[in-house]
């Protein structure tokens, strides 16, 4: 590739820092999350501005009930499916309940194999005041980091449930929670699970972009996870839209071929090798 193509490429490139600027233009952006290297194409062609590598990968594909015991390996691998497939979207890995709350030091440890070894151009990690200094160390690294406030899924001990954050009285915690991760470097913040006004509030005080998830529409971005997307979950959560019944589809594709083998259908002749 001529310098000149590569610096082309790297221009059309979604980056931690175009991001920024479309809050400035006051242009809405997409993010969904992706786990492997076909949605990561489809998604990217689509013309997805952000892929999450989403630690949701441990409802959506690994069938748990929680996030909690998502390993940092098993984040690293589906990192590296998206990464290597992506051309235009930013590739944001999650770091997973254990990478970084021990110390800033040890969460930099896990910020840089994301980058060196799954090739993600940004980390994401939950918390606000509490990360901040985690959130601080990376950045420092230049690794550009994307924080997460409100509802928090790797809190759930102590939230007592997936509940929506910041009514009444919490209200002033979680704009404390998104001023923080802004005052610590983050380049743009995940609001999950609050009320629109709250979101709103917040987008309106932050100069970094917001991105939303059961937040409202005053977010600068939006994120959905894929399964609730395209219809592949059990059910789907009711601040999100589902935008196709893929699961309904496979499920019939997967009937019409057992029938098909069972009445020795498949393979016909066409299928066959001569
Ligand atoms: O893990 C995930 O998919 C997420 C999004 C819901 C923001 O953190």
């Amino acid at each position: 590739m001529s310098t000149i193509t590569a610096a082309s490429s790297r221009e059309q490139r979604i980056t931690a820092r175009s991001l920024q600027q479309r809050k400035g233009k006051g242009e809405p952006f997409a993010m969904l999350t992706a786990y492997d290297a076909t949605f990561a194409r489809i998604f990217d062609d689509a013309g997805i501005d952000v892929l999450l590598v989403g630690d949701s990968v441990g409802n959506t594909v690994q069938g748990g009930e929680t996030t909690l015991p998502v390993t940092l390996d098993e984040m690293l691998y589906h990192t590296r499916l998206v990464a290597r497939t992506a051309r235009r979207a930013l590739v944001v890995g999650d770091m997973p309940f254990g990478s970084y709350q021990v110390s800033a030091e040890d969460a930099l440890r896990s910020a840089i194999r994301f980058v060196k070894e799954a090739g993600a151009a940004a980390v994401k990690l939950e918390g606000g005041r509490r990360a901040r200094e985690a959130i601080a160390r990376i950045v420092e690294a230049e690794i550009p980091v994307m924080g997460h406030v409100g509802l928090t899924p790797q809190s759930i001990h102590k939230m007592g449930g997936y509940r929506v954050q910041g009514r009444g009285a919490a209200r002033d915690a979680v704009i404390a929670d998104a001023l923080a991760v802004q005052e610590a470097g983050a380049f743009a913040v995940v609001l999950e699970g609050m009320p629109a006004e709250l979101a709103a509030e917040i987008t309106r005080q932050l100069a970094i972009p917001t991105i939303g998830i059961g937040a409202g529409a005053a977010c600068d971005g939006q994120v959905l996870v894929l399964h609730d997307l395209l219809g592949l979950g059990d059910w789907t959560p009711s601040f999100a839209k589902q935008y196709a019944s893929l699961g309904l589809l496979a499920s019939q594709a997967a009937r019409a071929y057992a029938d098909d083998v069972r009445q020795r259908k498949f393979p016909g002749d066409e299928h066959s090798y001569r």
